[in-house]
């Protein structure tokens, strides 16, 4: 009988429940016996381990954040912790782990490959920065709790004549800006992968103006600066009145969307088939309208990059 162990770890991610209840589904299903350890690798070398059966994921598929809780691990990072990590997978006597989360995650999974653990990786993160796939675990929810912050923006930006500057989550990728700036129909979005033109900015706004455009809506990726800056050079260039809105952690909470479910149920599903058939050192994907596998060096050298056409349709339509 095999044993699989699953986590979810870094910032929680809408639709993680559901891919924690398809491992564990799956996985016994398929005759395995299912771990689940409680808040990340920090809590592997607490030994925090629970036993999963079919009910312990009961009435969870709809529920936003993790059931397994999570967790940013200093100690982890040291190669010691990767070790007594390793160690104590191998005293449970864990064939394989799988690991819910973002690039962090995916980079703990594979310095324990390091040790000889067998890991499969979901990628499961609002940022959407995971090379290999096209969609993450969380993304969609998270743009679409970001898109309806901007329609409510817009009715009283409208009724005010003001320039709003909404800042989104997103350290180093701007995919969150641009699906919300691009569905919100923001007249810049401002992204880290494409820097911050203030000129640019300024002068759409200007042009809008002198056209009779009274209100505005503004999207800044965290990753691209603070929305604040952002809002005052635009009231010291062109005298606008600006208000400024930092949505933050409210992105990463509610209710999975039903696109973050499917994706999640069959990401989930794929990684203890690949688990179950001794593939590891691998993350499971979605690309292309496909379920993929990408094995670890691929995703962890690489950087995703922005969907330029997106980006430059945004521009065009918000002229
Ligand atoms: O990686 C997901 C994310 O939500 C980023 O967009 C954000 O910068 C970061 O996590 C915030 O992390 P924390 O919850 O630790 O403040």
């Amino acid at each position: 009988m095999s044993t699989i162990a699953v986590l979810t770890s870094g910032g929680d991610a809408p639709g993680m429940n559901a891919c924690i209840r398809a491992v564990v589904r799956k996985g016994i299903y398929e005759g395995a016996s299912v771990y689940g350890i409680r808040r990340g690798y920090q809590g592997l070398l607490a030994g925090e381990f629970i036993e999963m059966n079919v009910a312990s994921v009961a009435d969870i598929i709809h529920r936003g954040g993790t059931i397994l809780h999570t967790a940013r691990s200093d100690e982890f990072r040291t190669p010691e912790g990767v070790k007594r990590g390793a160690r104590t997978l191998r005293e449970l006597g864990v064939d394989c782990l799988i690991v819910i989360g973002g690039d962090g995650s995916l980079k703990g999974a594979a310095a324990l490959e390091g040790e000889g653990i067998r890991t499969v990786g979901v990628p499961g993160t609002i940022d959407n920065d995971i090379p290999g796939t096209d969609y993450s675990v969380g993304f969609d929810t998270a743009v679409n709790t970001a898109l309806e912050a901007v329609n409510r923006v817009r009715d009283t930006a409208t009724s005010h004549e003001r320039t709003f500057i909404i800042e989104v989550m997103g350290r180093h990728s701007g995919y969150i800006a641009l699906y919300s700036g691009l569905a919100g129909g923001a007249e810049s979005i401002l992204l880290p992968e494409s820097g911050v033109n203030m000129e640019d900015v300024c002068g759409r706004l200007m042009r809008g103006y002198r056209r009779g455009k009274r209100h505005s809506i503004i999207i800044v990726a965290e990753g691209a600066g603070s929305a604040y800056s952002v809002a005052e050079e635009i009231r010291v260039r062109t005298g606008l009145e600006t208000r400024v809105i930092v949505l933050g952690h409210v992105q990463r909470g509610g209710t999975p969307t039903g696109f973050d479910r499917i994706l999640a149920s069959r990401l989930g599903g794929r990684a203890v088939d690949l688990a179950l058939a001794g593939q590891h050192g691998v993350m499971v994907g979605f690309a292309g309208g496909r379920v993929v596998d990408v094995p670890y060096n691929e995703v962890l050298s690489a950087t995703k990059q922005i969907d330029r056409e997106l980006y430059d349709l945004a521009g065009v339509l918000a002229t």
